[in-house]
């Protein structure tokens, strides 16, 4: 038997996706709550003087009065080979891959430094309060072995694939058609479903796949149906023409996944920035997923994501909505925080009139893209049942943020709007995987037997 553990502290969770400001019924919260945990999971939530008294004498409560506690963060969209990619000068998409992505992704054909980096990067995650996470590798097989082998010892849930490129990159970073679909086909075999390991099947985009090699994209995709398929979509205007250049019988670019029977609820269509209408619709009908990367749009200078022109919010109802998913795509991106995350998404969409609500943005980054990923029996809410990934915000973790967090009354959304606005990896006091503390800021601790 496994035994009893706890964490005390001010419960948030969400039960809805929020309308907007002051969605009261969106969310749950319990200013000083106890999750209980067993075997990795959530076996009971309430308030601590109910809980409490019925522990099992001896139970380890780990007990952070002030904080804020959370279902871990989870990333939709990055890449694992790009840590050293991160803040490079000067590009957008296509050069920015030339001149610094398919440099440094080569490093990884060495197993060992790959390894390296796999636990360099997943600790990186959990310091960000990141439990879970939709990761590129590099072409290499043995990027996606050693990252999987990291977040199996780790016990994470993890989504990750080695990516599909036989084009229009260096030799040292091309599979070939056949290739990549055998190396695909051995690690989803091996990593797919294997504890808490999922497997994405990953051709990189349309610019550095060939025809053959979409086509053995679509064939694994049909085999392995609940397998996931991860690729990037309308980022940059440059992308776009390249992609109507190289396919010229494709209506649009997200018909040239849609012929090779790319597309579904298992789908995740990184940026989608520049989407026409029928690709759009296309993306509604077919249930795939379209990726926010605030922090990449704005650092490759890509464009602003439309987030309520793809909900369908703002103009003629969309019916069924796209469905959105946030991520930080490191190495495009320039930050691992989910909360620098939303606050640059806040501002990508004060630049098109429109804001992003702190209820909407914390629900995207935990039951918002649980459910974008089909994980929402699993994680992205504080209930029974579910994993007990959880992170500990501290919203007073810097001087400026205790200074401005004085002025608030106990407004838990007003919080939560400064964690976002404000906040970093500061801000995590703790991370927490199936119940397990896989990460601590330095000196924030108060454990106590109940
Ligand atoms: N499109 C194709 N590859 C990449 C990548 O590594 N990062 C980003 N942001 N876009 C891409
Ligand atoms: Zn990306």
């Amino acid at each position: 038997m496994t035994a009893t553990t706890a964490l005390r502290g001010r419960l948030l969770s969400f039960l809805a996706a929020p309308k907007g400001v002051g969605d009261a019924a969106s969310y749950h919260y319990l200013p000083d709550g106890v999750v209980v945990v067993e075997g990795g999971r959530i076996i009971r939530v309430g308030p601590a003087a109910e809980i409490l008294p019925t522990l099992p004498a001896g139970t380890v409560v780990d007990h952070y009065p002030d904080d804020l506690i959370l279902p871990g963060f989870i990333d939709a969209h990055l890449h694992f080979p790009q840590t050293q990619v991160i803040a490079s000068y000067g590009a957008q998409l296509l050069e920015w891959l030339q001149k610094y992505t398919f440099v440094a992704e080569q490093r990884y054909a060495d197993p060992d430094f790959a390894e390296r980096q796999a636990q360099w990067f997943l600790a990186e995650l959990l310091a960000n309060g990141t439990t879970t996470a939709a990761v590129y590798g590099s072409v290499h097989p043995q990027s996606a072995e050693a990252f999987f082998a990291e977040s199996e010892r780790l016990g994470t849930a993890m989504i990750a694939g080695k990516v599909m490129m036989d084009r229009h990159a260096p030799p040292a970073l091309l599979d070939t058609a056949q290739s990549s679909y055998d190396d695909s086909k051995r690690l989803l075999q091996r990593w797919h479903g294997r504890g808490r390991q999922r497997y994405a099947i990953t051709p990189r985009f349309a610019i550095t796949s060939t025809e053959a090699q979409l086509e053995t994209a679509g064939a694994l995709a049909r085999e392995f149906p609940d397998a996931y398929v991860q690729t990037h979509i309308a980022e940059n205007r440059k992308e776009i023409e390249t992609v109507k250049e190289l396919f010229p019988d494709s209506r649009d670019y997200l018909d040239v996944y849609d012929r090779y029977g790319l597309l579904g609820p298992k789908t995740l269509f990184g940026h989608c920035i520049h989407l026409e209408e029928r690709e759009r619709q296309r993306m509604a009908e077919t249930g795939s997923v379209a990726v926010f990367c605030p922090t990449s749009n704005l650092f490759i200078g890509s464009g602003l994501f439309p987030l309520r022109e793809l909900q369908g919010r703002e103009l003629a109802r969309r019916d069924p909505p796209i469905r959105i998913a946030v991520a930080t795509d490191v190495g495009g991106g320039t930050s691992y925080s989910m909360l620098r995350t939303l606050g640059e998404g806040y501002k990508v969409q004060q630049l098109q009139g429109t804001n992003l609500s702190a209820l909407e943005a914390f629900h995207l980054v935990t039951a918002g893209n649980a459910e974008a990923l089909g994980l929402e029996q699993e994680i992205g809410v504080i209930a029974p049942g579910r994993f007990a990934d959880l992170v500990v915000l501290d919203a007073r973790a810097t001087a400026a943020m205790a200074h401005r967090m004085e002025a608030v009354d106990g407004d838990v959304e007003e919080e939560l709007f400064i964690l976002m606005t404000l906040g970093d990896d500061r801000s995590v006091k703790a991370t927490y995987v199936q119940g397990r503390r896989v990460h601590e800021r330095e000196g924030t601790r108060s454990r106590s037997p109940a």
